[in-house]
């Protein structure tokens, strides 16, 4: 490289016959405006310079482009846009060349596919994840993906948002060549003199003919994803606009193309469900920063034990497996053991059976499995997850034959759902080491891990848990300690809100619906079913003696319960499961039930409408949220979101309860909250934390920025 253009971002520099465009912004090489005017001022020097007889762009840096700069999102635009420099690579009059290494997303591809030729290295990863961000591809990638590959290959990239590798884009016609070579300048200028010496045209994606082969295959393609689309939520919208948008590419000359994808891209750009998205897409990697860990170190993490085989400590032997740790298991006793092992076989089993993983794979994380009834089994772990009943005398004789038994500094974590972390510690002889690691059911699966930390956890093991989740590919999350930490505590009032609705009129298939409505993966009712009703029943139990007696009380639950009707599992709950079907019907015994139950505690039931429900269920939801921050068990409204998101199965493109209640306007989340506390003061009690903001015209969002 000989020369340095003013704009910094995108270094210039002719070697041989080809001018080199490399881009250098790291980390990741996002396309903002100094990127943008780099290469448009790179192209026109091109057009100037006679010697230069072709264009190569390439990225510096661990990838290619991973897309427009998502930080530009909702600020005033800035030039030159994005489409304009995506034109001016393809008018070029000179042949440019796309040299593809790591990630070539979003806007990045569609530089690429701007470009006239596209070469990429083994290690490429090639997508159009804009819907995944509440957008559409916007700089021409709708127009010119299906005329390159067709539209059912370029609606299948568009509307999974996931990345395909360097072969897979070969195969589709994606790029033109995949090479071995692992130095993108170097196989980027052989293909540039290789298409130099062919005189090779300058060949326009534009042109391109996919789109006259096979003619009602595309209408059918078209067809096909609306149908899809018939399953997902009705509000959002960007998967949609992207249909519109490839569809015009069929009926629309190119250019009037790019003004319909223009103007939907810029619907999507401005809508809620994209500010959702993006919240959502920083929130993920924010909430993976702990503030106040300062330069801690995590302890090494090789050798790993977990007490306790059932469904927790089961799927976590696997989650830490899969992260390519050893693991030792230790149960109660053979048989325990044996059924705890023959669990893990069977998690690894469906994988391979769904060809999800190879039987060699599966050997080999089995082959780092050891079972044990033996605490000394545990001396040389580095860390252990203890996930057995939930029940503090036992846990607490679990700690402390830990504390006996493992080197000092390693750290004792616990998979507690409720218990009082604090006093787990203080019944140790290591209190430092001792931490929450709370994980969601399938462990193997859920992305959310709480960390929750205890007040005399040392930093080096509050460190060492958020290794841990980094190491499993977790999305890490810290809590203090309270009951329930973050996601259990606010749970537990959400669906109260829900069960004084029921018991009030709205039945639980309504309430649902409803909720499945706004976005959740499945409605309370549908969740408890699947998770088992007894686990709730257990835990109310357990509290019974210490609740409010002013609180409302609503037993259905318990009605349901006391017949045996868990769920799924055993064929009844909330919904009867004929024949082991895991879909429900809804039941007229379990409404008769309820109506008995209205009738019991004097309620005349009324009529509840969708939205009324959808609002009381998230205004408690907020509220708690907003105390759980009060009381310091969340650091940030935005960690709350992460939960809501990854555990519990909140709506993403909603962002989060608290970004949907910046979305709403607390003031507006407030007033609801006081319209409800007419009926029930105690419970519907505004947090004072809300009251603040709302009263001060602030947000959430602003105590995300005070970290
Ligand atoms: N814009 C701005 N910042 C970005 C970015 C982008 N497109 N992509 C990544 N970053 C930032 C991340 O926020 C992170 O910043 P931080 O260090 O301050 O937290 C940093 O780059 C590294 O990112 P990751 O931690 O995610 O790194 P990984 O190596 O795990 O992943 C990646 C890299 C696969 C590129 C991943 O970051 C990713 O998926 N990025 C988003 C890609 C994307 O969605 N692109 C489409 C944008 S929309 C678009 O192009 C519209 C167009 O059609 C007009
Ligand atoms: P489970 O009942 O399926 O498994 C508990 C296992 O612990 C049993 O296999 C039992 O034999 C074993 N065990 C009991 N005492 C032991 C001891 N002293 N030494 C060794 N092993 C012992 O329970 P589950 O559902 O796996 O829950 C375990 C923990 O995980 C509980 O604290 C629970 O609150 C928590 N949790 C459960 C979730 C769930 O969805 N089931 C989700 C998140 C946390």
């Amino acid at each position: 490289m000989n020369d340095t253009t003013p704009i910094q971002r995108v270094r210039r520099g002719v070697l041989g016959d080809v001018l080199v465009l490399a881009i250098d912004h790291p980390p990741v090489n996002a396309l903002n405006a100094d990127v943008r005017w780099g290469l448009l001022a790179g192209i026109q020097a091109a057009e100037s310079l006679s010697a230069v007889k072709a264009v190569l762009i390439v990225g510096t840096g661990r990838a290619f482009i991973a897309g427009a700069d998502i930080r530009e999102f909702g600020k005033p635009p800035l030039l030159p846009l994005l489409p304009e420099v995506c034109q001016r690579i393809e008018d070029c009059n000179k042949p440019v060349i796309a040299a593809i290494h790591g990630a070539a997303l979003g806007g990045g591809l569609e530089i690429a596919l701007s470009a006239h030729y596209r070469l990429a290295l083994d290690n490429a990863s090639l997508g159009l994840p804009e819907v995944t961000l509440g957008l559409l591809p916007g700089a021409g990638g709708t127009q010119r993906t299906p005329r390159l590959i067709g539209t059912k290959a370029a609606l299948d990239l568009i509307l999974a948002g996931r990345p395909i590798d360097a072969q897979q884009a070969l195969r589709l016609g994606l790029v033109d060549r995949v090479t071995a070579t692992n130095d993108a300048l170097v196989a980027g200028l052989a293909f540039a003199n290789e298409l130099i010496g062919a005189h090779a045209p300058v060949r326009r994606t534009c042109d391109a003919r996919a789109l006259h082969v096979d003619g009602p295959a595309h209408r059918q393609a078209i067809a096909a994803a609306r149908q899809q689309m018939e399953r997902e939520p009705k509000d959002l919208i960007s998967p949609r606009c992207a249909i519109d948008a490839v569809e015009a590419a069929l009926d629309e000359p190119f250019e009037r193309g790019l003004q319909l994808e223009r103007s939907l891209f810029l619907q999507c750009l401005n809508s809620w469900q994209r500010r959702g998205l993006v919240h959502a897409f920083f929130a993920e990697r924010e909430a993976a920063r702990f503030p106040g860990l300062g330069d801690a170190k995590p302890l090494p993490l090789e050798a790993v034990g977990v007490v306790g085989g059932g469904t927790m400590g089961a799927g976590i032997t696997v989650a830490l497996l899969d992260g390519g740790l050893a693991v030792t298991m230790i149960e109660r006793d053979d048989i325990a053991l044996a059924q705890g092992h023959a669990r893990i076989e069977k998690v690894y089993e469906g994988l391979v059976s769904r060809g999800r993983l190879a039987t060699t794979d599966k050997s080999a994380r089995m082959a780092r499995l050891t079972g044990s009834t033996s605490y000394e089994s545990l001396s040389d772990a580095d860390l252990v997850i203890e996930a057995v009943f939930e029940d503090g005398a036992v846990k607490q004789s679990v700690f402390e034959a830990l504390s006996r038994v493992c080197k000092p500094g390693a750290v004792l974590a616990t998979n507690t759902s409720y218990l009082d972390i604090d006093a787990i510690a203080a019944g140790t002889s290591h209190p430092a080491s001792v931490l929450g690691l709370h994980f969601f059911s399938p462990a193997n699966v859920m992305k959310l891990l709480e960390v929750v930390v205890p007040a005399n956890a040392s930093p080096e093991t509050v460190a060492t848990g958020l290794a841990l989740a980094k190491k499993l590919r977790k999305i890490p999350v810290k809590a203090r300690v309270c009951d329930g930490f973050i996601g259990n505590r606010m749970l537990a009032v959400y669906r109260a809100a829900a069960d004084f609705m029921m018991e009030d009129g709205a039945s639980p298939y309504q309430i649902d619906r409803a909720l499945r409505d706004f976005g959740f993966a499945m409605g309370p009712y549908q969740v408890i079913d699947l998770a088992g009703g007894d686990i709730g029943w257990a835990n109310r139990k357990r509290k019974a003696a210490t609740r409010d007696p002013r609180a409302r009380y609503v037993q259905i639950g318990d009605r349901l319960c006391e017949r045996g009707w868990f769920g799924q599992k055993t064929g009844r709950g909330y919904y009867r499961y004929p024949e082991g079907s895991r879909q429900g019907e809804p039941d007229p015994e379990v409404e008769a039930i309820i109506a008995e139950e209205r009738a019991r505690a004097g309620i005349t039931p009324r009529i509840f409408n969708d939205e009324e429900i959808v609002r009381r269920y998230l205004a408690a939801m907020i509220n708690e949220g907003a105390n759980v921050l009060k009381d310091g068990v969340a650091q940030r409204p935005l960690d709350i979101d992460v939960v809501l998101v990854h555990g519990y199965g909140f709506p993403r493109y909603r962002g989060g309860p608290m970004k949907h209640a910046d979305e709403q306007g607390l003031a507006r989340i407030l007033a609801d909250l006081r319209r409800f506390a007419a009926e029930d003061p105690l419970f519907w009690r505004p947090s004072p934390l809300l009251v603040g903001l709302a009263e001060r015209g602030a947000d959430f969002a602003s105590l995300n920025a005070a970290f």
